[in-house]
């Protein structure tokens, strides 16, 4: 298995935005309530360990366990060598209104909210601007130019440094460019997450746009290391989704079988066969790697020194043909707030 010294790559977020390493490092599984339980001495080491390893993108949400997450990033930030935390870049979604037993009450892309939201975020993160600001879903009330005319105010007064975008379709995208510079939209992307083939992704490269893909390991269902007999917590987001269910959960799990023969024949793990493809699918994408353990985080750095030929992406096609995931990638009553 790959695993220790890795070089870190670079990526260019969009024509407008900025430099960052090819592989970013989402943080939502470090707060508790996401994927079950988190261990808070283990993520802020797994942070250090991404920033010493040349990772500098950090991806958050104000919303993750209502400002856990960014407190956490915070603290990891606060007790980073200097070098490390000048080089880190931290991307916030916000915009999901919450309630105090984690019930989730829509969206909220309003002026007034965005600016509320960013002061908040600003001071739970402990830093003097965020490098990339979205919406975390199309608030439907309010078009998109008034919520990233709000934030390309806060450019103008260098709290925010460029503007993203996440999980909405073309036509958003499009409306969103007319009004500020868009430097990326987050979005899942996956082997057996593929919608943004059909749209988004034609979209964004007109515009010149990069995509920051999430749930690259599907949230750990192609992992490798996720078994038909594994337990998930009630305080576990993934027992309520569709493809960590039932039937659809082994008929999942047997596409990982397929994957992990090309892994074998490779040398390498499941988990960085399903990175290294998403990263093959161009350099204007940037996967945002979910480990929340150093262990994992290794495993994941990994995948940049895999190098998938014609022969293996073949072959990866045929184990993991592009629709054959069993279950959609999020409860119906989430799906409903999926633009694209
Ligand atoms: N824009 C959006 O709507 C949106 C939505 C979701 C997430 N995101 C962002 O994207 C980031 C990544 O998403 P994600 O956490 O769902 O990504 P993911 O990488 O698909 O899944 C992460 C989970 O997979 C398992 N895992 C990760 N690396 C592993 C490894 N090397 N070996 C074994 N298991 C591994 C871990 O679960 P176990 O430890 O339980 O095994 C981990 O919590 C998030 O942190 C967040 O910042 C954005």
């Amino acid at each position: 298995m790959l695993m220790g010294m890795t070089t870190m790559h670079t990526r260019t977020l969009g024509t407008t935005g900025p430099q960052v390493s090819a592989l970013a490092l989402g943080c939502m599984g470090m707060s508790p309530k996401l994927y079950g339980d988190a261990d808070r001495a283990e993520s802020i080491a797994t942070i250090h360990a991404a920033l010493e390893a040349g990772v500098t993108l950090l991806d958050t949400g104000d919303f993750y366990t209502m400002g856990h997450n960014e407190m956490l990033i915070g603290e990891a930030l606060r007790t980073a060598p200097a070098a490390r935390r000048e080089q880190a870049q931290v991307s916030v979604k916000f915009g999901a209104l919450r309630d105090a037993d984690g019930g989730w009450n829509g969206m909220d892309g309003r002026p007034e909210a965005v600016k509320n939201f960013a002061a908040y975020s600003l001071q739970r993160l402990g830093v003097d601007h965020i490098d990339v600001y979205r919406i975390a879903r199309l608030d439907p009330a309010v078009p998109i130019e008034e919520t990233v005319g709000a934030i390309a105010e806060l450019v103008g007064q260098g709290y925010v440094r460029h503007i993203g975008l996440s999980e909405v379709g073309a036509e958003t995208i499009r409306r969103a460019a007319a009004t500020a510079s868009i430097a990326d939209v987050q979005f899942e992307y996956a082997l057996i997450s593929r919608d943004i083939e059909r749209e988004v992704l034609p979209t964004t490269r007109e515009l010149g746009i990069a995509i920051t893909a999430y749930g690259v390991l599907s949230r750990g269902l192609i992992s490798g290391h996720f078994t038909a007999g594994r337990q998930l917590a009630p305080n576990d987001w993934r027992a309520m989704t569709p493809r960590f269910q039932g039937d659809n959960l082994q008929h999942n799990l047997n596409l990982v079988d397929a994957l992990r023969k090309i892994a074998e024949q490779k040398g390498v793990t499941v988990a960085q066969i399903a990175i290294a493809w998403v990263l093959s699918r161009g350099t204007d994408i940037v996967p945002l790697i979910g480990a929340r353990t150093r262990v994992q985080l290794a495993e994941s750095l990994g995948a940049l020194e895999v190098t998938l030929d014609a022969a293996d992406l073949a072959a990866i096609e045929e184990a993991v043909p592009a629709d054959a995931a069993a279950g959609d990638r999020y409860p119906a009553s989430q799906m409903a707030h999926l633009e694209a």
